[in-house]
């Protein structure tokens, strides 16, 4: 279980997230909904340990161990994961060489660089999978990928790596209709292996083909709605307009 009690956070003196109570089951499937700029990207950043979120109240628990003040690399090698809603470029690295040295880590592997039996062939696999390029994996991880293969190669770690607490910002943002629904499948997929996914997303569509366990709409940085599947359907007629914006 991902619990997170009381959470408040600032970034260069302005608060983001303000008393953020949240528990996320083992194998289930939370959402996070909200309009731009409402918090979601802060509230995973702050998960994964980003340091320039500063955590001024409150506490996030891992399987009840206190993480709050971990680094992220402790928080990784605890099963936590993030598909960033905007992946950046890693020049020198690829893909192939970042999973190598992702699971020799794991592994407790001194040397990094170690290559491991069949992850060639497994990368190639999944790659196929989610409609990424084969060359993909093996050119600097990000440089020059269009935002729909950053966004695959993201999944495509995330599906290798099979972390027990996958964070997804975004995943379906900019997608086409196929795309989305090869996210939807990858949900399901890691949901049926025991893996708790929070789902952060701006849009309903995603929502038609996965069963979120629970809902939670952030507003200035606010929960301000928390339920199921009715909150999904209200933001699919009405949008965010309720809040008392215009998004
Ligand atoms: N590095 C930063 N410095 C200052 N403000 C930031 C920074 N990052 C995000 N914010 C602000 O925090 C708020 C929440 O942003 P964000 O978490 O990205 O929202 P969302 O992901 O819901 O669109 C916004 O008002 C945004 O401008
Ligand atoms: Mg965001």
């Amino acid at each position: 279980m991902l619990e997170i009690k009381d959470l408040t956070v600032k970034i260069n003196d302005k608060t983001v997230l303000q008393d953020i109570d949240m528990t996320v089951g083992k194998g289930e499937l939370t959402v996070i909904m909200g309009p731009n700029g409402s918090g979601k990207t802060s509230l995973a950043l702050t998960i994964m340990g980003h340091p320039a979120y500063k955590v001024v109240k409150g506490k996030i628990l891992l399987e009840g161990e206190d993480i709050t003040d971990k680094p992220t690399e402790e928080r990784a090698l605890k099963g936590l994961f993030l598909v960033f809603q905007d992946p950046v470029e890693i020049p020198g690295i690829t893909l192939l060489s970042l999973l190598t040295a992702a699971l020799n880590r794991r592994n407790n592997k001194f040397d990094l660089t170690e290559p491991i039996e069949g992850l060639r062939e497994k990368v190639l696999t999944e790659a196929k999978i989610l409609g990424l390029k084969e060359e993909l994996i093996e050119r600097e991880l990000n440089v020059g990928f269009s935002g729909g293969e950053k966004k695959r190669s993201e999944v495509l770690q995330a599906k290798i790596l099979r972390p027990k607490y996958i964070i997804m910002d975004e995943p379906d943002s900019g997608l086409d209709v196929d795309g989305v629904r090869t996210i939807a499948d990858v949900i399901r997929e890691m949901i049926a292996a025991g893996s708790s996914v929070i789902l952060i997303t701006h849009y309903p569509r995603v929502l038609q083909y996965v069963d979120p366990s629970k809902v939670y709409v952030l507003y200035h940085g606010r929960i301000v709605a928390e339920g199921g599947r009715e909150l999904i359907e209200k933001i699919d007629r009405e949008g965010y307009s309720w809040l008392g914006g215009n998004k």
